[in-house]
């Protein structure tokens, strides 16, 4: 169903993306061994990951690395392999449905064993990451197959003392078999944790496939409501669902919570744009504040400014020092002003900032 609001698995209900999903296959089949997905929150990261895979039946593991770190509030070695095995264990059910033995390829590895299809650890096992990588590349290299890692918001691998990016590096160069796939939606920081730029970093001059997620035209948007909505046998005035596209914009993730409100819980149109606003300023406030923690006041201000109209430096920095009450230095103020663009909460084109989530820009004129 196109309407449903977890991430997608399977083609059918994933609406259009076709160039990005056609890159990712590619990607697989050719035997790359880096692709970087980069998107807005909610714009179809995760979905199109799991699509891709699953469309080529390629086995894989996805482990979300936000959700670990905000789980166990750090990215240890120990607890990162023991989330790695489990969310395989999770997958058991694919690796059988395409005859992958997983348990096969990781027997190999202290502590690892074989449960069905899928693999159990040992209560006490501490296996090195490398080493499992190590051994599921060698048994994929002799029985044919290519195995994808996926680190679904891979920027969060930078809260550890390992060196993550590292052993990315290390496994691009020497585990052949093995496709890594990193998605982040705080662009700027990915960037910065794989440090792709900087020459005396790891991961430089590796090749990488890179896809950006960008929102849906306002076309594509209404495509997608219309679909949903046929999928389930509703009409739909024209006129409602072009406000919601006006309202929501080409972010799927909206879209896609407008469309199952309306159809599943069968509110009227103005009722579920005003839910889906609620509810959709709730997320998008708890997610912001855990990034705003050490500038709350300034932070706020910087987007409300915004969001109330004012797009450029000079404009934007009366602003907060009025709202405020304190003198920012310059230089302090420009670093604040990236810090939000890095994270994704800002746009800068030109010399002018814009908040490219009309969620955002409608929690925040409340705060
Ligand atoms: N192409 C698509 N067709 C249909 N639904 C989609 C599509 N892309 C994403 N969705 C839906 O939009 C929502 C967000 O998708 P997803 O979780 O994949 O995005 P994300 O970029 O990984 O978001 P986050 O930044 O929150 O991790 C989900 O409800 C998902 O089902
Ligand atoms: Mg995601």
């Amino acid at each position: 169903m196109l309407f449903d609001i977890s991430p997608k698995e399977r083609r059918e209900d994933f609406y259009d993306r076709e160039g990005e999903l056609r890159s990712l296959v590619e990607a697989l089949r050719l035997g790359e061994r880096l692709v970087v997905v980069y998107g807005a929150r909610r714009i179809g990261k995760s979905s199109l990951v799991r699509v891709g895979v699953r469309e080529i039946r390629a086995p894989y593991v996805l482990v979300d690395v936000r959700k670990l770190y905000f789980e166990e509030g750090s990215v240890r070695p120990a607890g990162f392999v023991a989330w790695l095995v489990d969310a395989m264990r999770m997958r058991s059910k694919w690796y059988e449905r395409i005859g992958f033995r997983l348990g096969d390829a990781l027997s190999r590895v202290r502590g690892i064993h074989a449960a069905g299809f899928g693999v159990e650890l040992e209560l006490k096992a501490r296996p090195r990451l490398t080493e499992v990588l190590e051994a599921l590349d060698e048994w994929c290299g002799e029985h044919g197959w290519r195995f994808a890692i996926v680190f679904d918001e891979a920027q969060y691998l930078r809260f550890s003392n390992t060196r993550y990016d590292g052993i990315i590096a290390w496994a691009i160069d020497n585990l052949p078999n093995l496709t890594f796939i990193l998605t982040g939606s705080e662009v700027g920081v990915l960037r910065e944790f794989l440090r792709l730029e900087d020459p005396e970093a790891p991961p430089y001059g590796r090749y990488r496939r890179e896809i950006f997620l960008e929102k849906f035209t306002p076309r594509q948007a209404l495509g997608f409501l219309k679909a949903g909505f046929k999928e389930l046998g509703l009409q739909v005035r024209g006129a409602e669902l072009e406000e919601a596209v006006d309202k929501l914009d080409g972010i799927v993730g909206w879209l896609t919570l407008y469309g199952y409100k309306r159809s599943i819980r069968r509110t009227p149109h103005r009722k579920t744009l005003e839910t889906v606003f609620e509810e959709g300023s709730r997320i998008v406030l708890a997610e912001l504040s855990k990034i705003i923690e050490y500038s709350k006041a300034r932070y706020t201000a910087i987007l409300k400014a915004v969001a109330q109209g004012a797009t450029r430096w000079r404009d934007i920095k009366t602003y907060v020092e009025v709202r405020t009450g304190e003198r920012i230095p310059d230089n302090r103020f420009t670093q604040l002003l990236g810090n939000l663009v890095k994270y994704g909460y800002l746009v800068k084109q030109g010399d002018e900032y814009s908040i490219p989530d009309p969620m955002v820009k409608h929690a925040v004129k409340n705060l």
